[in-house]
């Protein structure tokens, strides 16, 4: 007898006899019969049992198995139209491997976010927190495809630093023997040593802020994919960008039609992500919204609220270039035309998912990236190896960030994106 798992079923495997390992997820009976929702991690399966085609002792364990009883199931496969996955398992045995002693917490029934949260470790095996965890995982593979085809090197940058990247309001800092780090917030400052070693690189893993902010697109532990190229300028990032996204979305609607389903997504949102993205500077922002009635100041950053008015003019991402140098990092290079500006560009979702992307072109003047260093109150001291970038043949080089868990979220369309990650970590949340 072979055995299986759900996701491999495919026609070859009807009317053969199959063992199946996993657990109980839902049963519901119709007197002589009864039917057995079973999953096993890759998807669901109803099992059939019927008396006298299943083993008496199988038969008998309608009353006895609960939900997520762990057990093996053996029976023959049907094709079964009506059924989740297209087949169903006319059941013959069921052997029982572990059974919870009390009630298992998650039922069907609706929970608080909190009880959910503080059972995360149990919640994952939900079907719509599953889907989204798949999706996450299509949207990483789909990353590290797109980099790697396209001459990027993965270059793995430190999660130790002694650098402030994104100011130092939001710094983590941990007790390094005799002197102090930080966790990474960015693996920017890295990457652009990388870049000009081998050309286009890019890093993907967690970044750290001590964000005090309980918002719903906020976390303190994070995953970020950075590119860094040499030799490219803001409007070849922006395209990078475009391009890195639109075959996220892609990739997602190919291989994860059946989360995106089990999630309600309305796909022709998504399939509607392609090249060009609208492009407007800062100041074409703010005329949105003032032009809208609403109360801005000019030179202020974009706060949520703002972020989702300016995306409800488009139906694609929006990318905001050329911002007021004061409100971005030390590191953006400044507009030739206009040195009040900062190359920058921010990438908006749209659905009120709000900034994706942060990147832009780097400053690659020594004597202005020094001045930029003290005006932002940064000690020069650990910025001293990311000044000997600019000494040896520096380059025009810009990449940027895209969060990962904000555009799961805004893929599945789930509005907290302590959601799109298996173990969120937030200001008030470090268990489970
Ligand atoms: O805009 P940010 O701060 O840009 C940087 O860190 C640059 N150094 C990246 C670069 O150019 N290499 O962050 C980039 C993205 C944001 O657009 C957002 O998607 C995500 O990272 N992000 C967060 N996601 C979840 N929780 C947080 N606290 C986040 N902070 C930023
Ligand atoms: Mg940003």
């Amino acid at each position: 007898m072979k055995t299986v798992m759900i996701n491999e079923l495919n026609d070859t495997f009807i009317h053969k006899s199959l063992r199946l390992r996993g657990w109980v997820y839902n049963i519901r009976s119709i007197g002589k019969i009864w039917f057995l929702i079973f999953r096993d991690g890759t998807g669901l399966l109803q099992g059939v049992v019927v008396k006298n085609e299943a083993s008496e002792k199988a038969f008998n364990l309608e009353s006895v198995l609960k939900q997520e009883d762990s057990i093996i199931i053996e029976g023959i496969l049907k094709k079964e139209k009506r059924s989740v996955g297209g087949y169903e398992i006319a059941i013959k045995e069921i052997k029982i491997v572990n059974q919870s002693l009390i009630e298992y917490p998650i039922s069907p029934k609706i929970h608080g976010t909190d009880f959910l949260m503080s059972n995360r470790h149990l919640w994952i095996r939900s079907k719509k927190q599953n889907a989204i965890l798949k999706i996450r995982h299509m949207v990483s593979k789909s990353i590290r495809d797109f980099f790697d085809s396209n001459g990027f090197t993965l270059i793995d940058s430190p999660i130790f630093t002694a650098n402030a990247v994104e100011g130092t309001t939001s710094l983590f800092e941990v007790d390094y023997f005799e002197k102090s780090a930080y966790l990474s917030q960015s693996g920017q400052l890295y990457q652009e040593a990388a870049s000009s070693a081998f050309g286009r690189t890019y890093c993907f893993g967690p970044c750290f802020r001590a964000e005090k902010s309980k918002t719903r697109k906020h976390l303190t532990e994070f995953w970020m994919v950075e590119p860094e190229m040499a030799y490219v300028e803001l409007d070849e990032n922006m395209n990078w960008a475009e391009n890195l996204v639109t075959y996220i979305i892609k990739s997602v609607l190919t291989s994860c039609k059946s989360e995106l389903t089990v999630l309600g997504r309305d796909l022709s949102k998504l399939e509607n992500i392609v090249p060009p993205f609208p492009r407007i500077t800062y100041h074409e922002a703010v005329d949105i919204l003032l032009s809208e009635g609403y109360n801005f100041e000019r030179g202020n950053d974009f706060g949520s609220p703002d972020e989702t008015i300016i995306a409800s003019k488009f139906e694609k991402p929006v990318m905001i270039h050329r911002w007021p140098k004061e409100i971005k990092p030390f590191y953006m290079k400044k507009d030739s035309t206009n040195p009040e500006l900062a190359l920058g560009v921010d990438m908006i979702a749209p659905e009120g998912f709000g900034e994706i992307i942060g990147g832009g072109q780097r400053e690659d003047d020594i004597n202005i990236l020094e001045k930029s260093i003290s005006h932002h109150d940064l000690p020069i001291e650990p910025f001293k190896w990311f000044l000997d970038l600019r000494k040896y043949g520096s380059v025009p080089h810009s990449g940027f960030g895209l969060g990962l868990e904000r555009v799961v979220a805004w893929i599945c369309n789930v509005k907290y994106i302590r959601e799109t990650i298996p173990f969120p970590r937030t200001m008030g949340r470090i268990e489970p």
